[in-house]
């Protein structure tokens, strides 16, 4: 029997100011809860093939993690990253227990975005108010915020009063403020710098920056990065003795590159007036593993897409009279690799390399699988029994209850077969693309209109997600497209005009927020304009790069054997970063925008006018300059609503589900 407290709890938790939370997450009181499930999500698939060896331990260690988007409860349908927040917390409990056997630091490190693309986040109100307590219950050493923190008032507000207020001094935002509405005067929204000496003695300042970030609600501030590092803290702050190394986290891309990202100018500030002392750079934001060399003493890591990547960073030879612990801890590997400024790949080093020499700064990285195989090997020597903490089990088990009672797990349809966004070329059977035409030609009818010719144009930007066959549920219509936008139109544009549009708008630049909105919208209207400004996949600077690398194509039988799909890295140390090794997933160009045709003459024949419906998200700013430029004249004015306004673009996949996925249901043959 399970007890009721669990449940009611959930809901206590939501309608309860963070006070009354206490009673029910407080660390004592987790151990009362009996649970059913025991590990992972029920039903989250295995992963099968384990990471290629032990981690390198250094003098300090990292643990990283970005752009969790709410995912806490693993990625349920792909097997290498199926484990859920639970998992990871039991995980973190055995990494610093080893850390400290091995008389070595470990922090852990997260750089926000901790909302929109999965239910478990987004069924909330605010969106947001469960996942971000649960990740409250891993002690994380430094976080910093995204810019999903920033869209909409209330979501800024929640990460200010419940996420910044439980890490204090740990929640690093150096160039973000938020207003209080008491004093009508902007204050910072956690710390702009943390000075602190970790448990070995090493001392370190840091730093939470996040890039040039324009679309946030009005409730905040952004100072520019080339701004800040002329403030006057900040120069004081990077003055400051001793520090044996600084630490500059951000929600920001971690290459240079980008025109909005500011970590290069931050980098550079540092060591133009620190030339001396180590500086580790940790990103995010572009949802890529990553690994770049600034000089022999500057390094950065970006760890992964939505959850499913822990991020590793090991290193040796910080020189420092106050560090008591081991700088090669033994009967472990260490790191052994310089970072080298000539752009080399430094071969990893032989075991014997380890003498204890004067070797300067050594480096290792590693992309560690979300998935219970990969934590329990390198926590308890792939004991995976061992693995479970009364914490972890105890926040396993409230998401699975959690998503019973947000019915994030009712099965709406079975999905046929697996639709991704880039690893299958647009235009051919099993890109998402296709079945997003498919299903807008089928769910978005106006009854009144519905004969008449229409063509229906959503940005590519709006999916965010493959959907992965198997159980079509709730949850992936937050997953897959989570935003909540309307459908209009505009009744009649001769064809001639209207056919040249999604060309027009698929020859300009990538779809995001031009400009900031009052915030009368609700919120979740709000949320949806500016979601999209995160770069798509293959318009990133690492995607760009991966598609210009060469296929490999020495791959030994025997590891294609045990090899599943996912992510294969190649970064600054080469292409042995990914600590369980993949096969390659190819990615392919997405256009800016697609479009559906519903209700075209029969014969063939063109028609004389088309209904010209878009999503809310691109019509001012994108399509009518573009009906513009073919020759049309219409205003907002002319605009109106296709569709009630509560269909939203997160709710076609889910209406097409139930309409042409029936077959095997009702569960599909999996118990998620
Ligand atoms: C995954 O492994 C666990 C433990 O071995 C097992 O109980 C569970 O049924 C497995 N899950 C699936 C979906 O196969
Ligand atoms: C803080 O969280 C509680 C629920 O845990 C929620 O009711 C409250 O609205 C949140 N506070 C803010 C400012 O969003
Ligand atoms: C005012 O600020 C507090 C936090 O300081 C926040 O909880 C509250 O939601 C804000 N009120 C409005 C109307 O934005
Ligand atoms: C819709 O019509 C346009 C032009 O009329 C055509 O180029 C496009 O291929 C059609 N799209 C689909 C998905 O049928
Ligand atoms: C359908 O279109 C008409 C305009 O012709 C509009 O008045 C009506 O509101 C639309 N229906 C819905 C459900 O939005």
């Amino acid at each position: 029997m399970l007890s009721l407290l669990p449940l009611l709890c959930i809901f206590a938790c939501i309608l309860q100011p963070l006070y009354a939370c206490d009673s029910c997450y407080g660390p004592s009181d987790y151990t009362s809860h009996k649970r059913l499930v025991r590990r992972m999500q029920p039903g989250a698939l295995n992963a099968t093939t384990k990471p290629r060896g032990p981690l390198e331990w250094g003098q300090i260690n990292f643990m990283h993690t970005t752009d969790t988007h709410g995912w806490l409860a693993g990625h349920l349908k792909e097997e290498n990253y199926g484990a859920d927040w639970g998992d990871y917390a039991s995980f973190v409990k055995h990494m610093r227990k080893k850390a400290d056997e091995l008389e070595v630091d470990l922090l852990l490190v997260d750089t926000g975005d901790l909302h929109d693309g999965n239910g478990l986040s987004d069924t909330t109100t605010p969106n947001g108010v469960y996942t971000d307590e649960l990740f409250t219950k891993v002690d994380y050493d430094l976080l910093t915020v995204g810019n999903h923190e920033l869209y909409v008032t209330e979501i800024a507000y929640e990460a200010f009063a419940n996420f910044s207020n439980v890490y204090g001094e740990r929640y690093l935002t150096s160039n973000v403020q938020i207003l209080n509405n008491a004093t009508g005067e902007f204050e910072d929204m956690g710390h702009r710098f943390r000075y602190f000496t970790t448990k070995h003695g090493l001392r370190i300042m840091a730093f939470g920056v996040l890039f040039d970030f324009t679309g946030n609600s009005e409730v905040s501030k952004i100072t520019k990065g080339a701004d800040m590092i002329k403030e006057e803290w900040f120069i004081e702050a990077i003055k400051t003795e001793p520090v044996d190394l600084f630490v500059v986290i951000g929600h920001n891309p971690v290459r240079p590159g980008g025109n909005d990202g500011t970590l290069p100018i931050v980098q550079k500030a540092i060591r133009d007036a620190r030339p001396d002392v180590p500086i580790q750079l940790f990103g995010g934001h572009y949802h890529v593993r990553d690994f770049i060399v600034w000089d022999e003493t500057s390094t950065g890591l970006a760890s992964g897409q939505y959850c499913e990547t822990v991020g590793w960073l090991a290193m040796t030879g910080i020189k420092s009279p106050t560090f008591k612990g081991s700088m090669k801890p033994k009967g472990v590997p260490n790191p052994t690799r310089r970072a080298m400024v000539d752009g080399k790949i430094p071969p990893p080093a032989p075991p014997s390399y380890n003498t204890g020499g004067d070797e300067g700064m050594l480096y290792a990285r590693r992309y560690l699988d979300w998935n219970r195989l990969t934590f329990a090997y390198h926590a308890v020597g792939s004991q995976d029994p061992k693995l479970d903490t009364k914490l972890g089990k105890w926040i396993t088990g409230d998401i699975t209850e959690f998503r019973k009672a947000q019915e994030l797990a009712t099965v709406v349809g079975c999905v046929p077969q697996t639709y991704c966004e880039s690893c299958i070329p647009y235009g051919e059977e099993g890109n998402i693309f296709n079945l997003a035409e498919v299903a807008l030609a089928a769910t978005v009818i106006n009854e009144t209109r519905a004969d008449k010719p229409r063509m229906i144009l959503i940005n590519t930007g709006s999916i965010r997600f493959d959907l992965v066959k198997g159980p079509f549920t709730l949850d992936d219509s937050y997953i897959v497209s989570p935003f909540p936008n309307s459908f209009m139109f505009i009744p009649d544009v001769p064809y001639a005009q209207a056919k040249e549009v999604l060309p027009i708008l698929n020859a300009g630049p990538y779809q995001k927020k031009r400009s900031v909105s009052v915030d009368t919208h609700s919120s979740s209207m709000l949320a949806g304009r500016g979601i999209c400004a995160d770069p798509p996949l293959a318009t990133s600077m690492k995607a760009k790069r991966d598609l210009l690398m060469p296929r490999s194509i020495t791959r030994q039988p025997r590891e294609s054997l045990d090899m599943t799909p996912g992510h294969t890295t190649t970064d600054d140390f080469g292409t042995d970063g990914d600590d369980t090794p993949h096969s390659e997933i190819p990615r392919f160009e997405v256009p800016n925008d697609v479009q559906a045709n519903a209700s075209f003459p029969t014969d063939g024949s063109e028609p004389e006018a088309v209904d010209l419906v878009f999503i809310d998200f691109i019509g001012e700013d994108y399509v009518l300059p573009a009906l513009a430029e073919a020759g049309g004249s219409y205003t907002m004015e002319d605009v109106q609503y296709y569709m009630p306004p509560e269909f939203t673009s997160n709710q076609y996949l889910q209406e097409y589900a139930e309409m042409a996925w029936q077959e095997g249901m009702p569960n599909c043959g999996v118990d998620i």
